[in-house]
């Protein structure tokens, strides 16, 4: 605590540099610094007490400090443990008004490189506020609300089951987690989740997770599956992925990319970015896919579709961006070339085998730099894998550029204002944005550079049956 600010950060001296950082991403932010415009002087989340997870990057900081511009009192903790920018969290303590001696911003529980132990003590110490709890979730992969649901569970139960011996060594830490606090404080989760007026998730992975939850019967507060505003997944999942998937690629090896061979397994959305920015550097890419719909596309796209067990002696990159499990096995892995590139861009790492990796017989891992490290097999050939299996664009460069984000993160201040200011309009459900909250967003980014949009005339309108302001398409269509 200093200045009366609680926070855990790398480098509080590192914060000048993060204020230059976010001064630049502010101007590349459009639709945040629009929302600031627009509700200046309005306050809507005036009273929101904001708990939020989600990679504490200089893009995060923007938006962390519109939510602030709008009202809201807010804590923070990135969704990764390699994600975090030190010099963005730093900032953020500090605050635009303040200085390392003196911060005056926001409580940040982040810094590059945390342990899986320090990952849950930081998404813990975000959730944990003086005096009344969290009224509000942004949430990026679903950790906080986990956290929230299972402690309330365990609660209920008074107990926290063991952890099985299969369970991946992250989920052990958890319940270790919950079993603390479970002694020390029994009770606290369950004050959260009745607290809580409701979460807005920002990614396919969380939004898959809540959606389980909802069918069950179990979720505690309303949801806003931000994801699938249209300028969210369409936008910072494709053209997100298109720019950082390379710079993660480059700043992790320095590999020439064109003439190589990549592998990406998945062709949704975050696929689709991935093979057209390794096709952008000239390599041949090739698809794997469980959907015949997204492997049809991909060939119509120009790109080969394989089954990864028969492209192992070709592939020299491979990238998963699927959000499944067991994708590429470590026997997958033994099989590759000599040095092939091996990385996630998923949300978690259990795509990539990681555990049965560290446990092939005769492995060793030799570490090249933070983020990378070759693992040799016993036979003398080896495999680098980036950002131990965790995202690689944000573990190895800096995840997606402010523009892209700007949608992605104007779609979240939108999504919390709602839940915020109806709450009583929203059943303990997952919703989307309304479509006219989401061509607006696009509008905003449109102007921003540029691009010049048809206006309809009052007979148009009536011929493809919609109002000259929009929505101009149906729910069901599909972008
Ligand atoms: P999506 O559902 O659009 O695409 C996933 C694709 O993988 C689907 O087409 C599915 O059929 C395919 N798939 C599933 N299992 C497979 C398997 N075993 N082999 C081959 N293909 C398989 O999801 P989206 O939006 O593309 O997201 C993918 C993941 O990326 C999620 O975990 C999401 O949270 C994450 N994500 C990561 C970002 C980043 O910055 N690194 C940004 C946005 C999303």
């Amino acid at each position: 605590t200093r200045g009366g600010i609680e926070f855990a950060v790398a480098d509080l001296e590192a914060a000048e540099f993060g204020r230059k950082e976010i001064r630049l991403a502010e101007h590349e932010m459009p639709g945040l610094m629009a929302l600031r415009r627009e509700y200046a002087e309005v306050y809507p989340l005036r009273g929101a007490r904001i708990a939020g997870s989600l990679h504490m990057t200089v893009q995060t900081a923007v938006l962390i400090e519109t939510l602030v511009a709008l009202g809201a009192e807010v804590r923070w903790a990135s969704c990764n443990i390699f994600s975090t920018q030190d010099h963005a969290a730093a900032a953020v303590v500090v605050g635009p008004h303040g200085t390392p001696e003196e911060p005056k911003g926001v409580p940040v529980f982040a810094w590059k490189g945390e342990t899986l132990e320090e990952y849950w003590w930081c998404t813990e110490r975000m959730l944990t506020w003086e005096g009344e709890g969290p009224n509000m979730i942004l949430d990026d992969g679903g950790d906080a609300t986990m956290l929230v649901h299972k402690g309330t569970e365990y609660e209920k139960a008074g107990v926290v089951p063991s952890a099985e011996d299969e369970d991946p060594e992250e989920w052990k830490v958890f319940l270790e987690l919950l079993r603390a606090s479970l002694a020390a404080d029994k009770g606290k989760w369950t004050a959260i989740g009745q607290s809580v007026k409701g979460v807005t998730e920002e990614t396919t992975t969380g939004v898959l997770r809540l959606y389980q939850l909802a069918a069950a019967g179990e979720l505690l507060f309303p949801a806003i599956n931000v994801n699938d505003s249209v300028t969210k997944s369409k936008f910072d999942n494709r053209y997100g992925i298109r720019h950082s998937l390379i710079d993660g690629i480059n700043r992790g090896t320095d590999v020439l990319i064109g003439g190589k061979v990549a592998v990406v397994c998945g062709y949704g959305d975050v696929g689709k970015g991935a093979a057209e920015s390794l096709r952008g550097q000239g390599a041949r890419v090739i698809i794997t896919e469980i959907d015949p719909i997204c492997a049809l596309q991909a060939m119509m796209d120009g790109y080969e579709v394989k089954r990864l067990e028969t492209v192992l002696d070709e592939g020299d990159i491979y990238v998963t961006t699927t959000g499944n499990k067991n994708v590429v096995m470590v026997e997958h892995m033994a099989r590759m070339k000599h040095q092939a590139i091996v990385g996630n861009i998923g949300h978690f790492d259990n795509e990539l085998d990681m555990a049965g990796l560290a446990r092939y017989p005769g492995v060793r891992r030799v570490n090249i730099k933070p983020q990378v490290d070759e693992w040799v097999f016993p036979d003398g050939k080896s495999i680098l894998v980036l950002s131990e299996g965790r995202l690689l664009n944000l573990g190895n460069a800096t995840g997606h550029p402010s523009f892209v984000m700007s949608n992605s993160f104007a779609n979240q201040v939108i999504a919390q204002v709602e839940l915020f200011t109806k709450t009583e309009e929203y059943d303990k459900e997952v919703y989307r944005l309304p479509k006219k909250l989401d061509e607006k967003v696009a509008r905003i980014h449109l102007e921003a550079l540029g691009g010049e949009l048809t206006k309809l005339s009052k007979e148009q309108a009536e011929y493809i049956d919609v109002d000259v302001e929009g929505p101009f398409k149906s729910e069901h269509y599909r972008y």
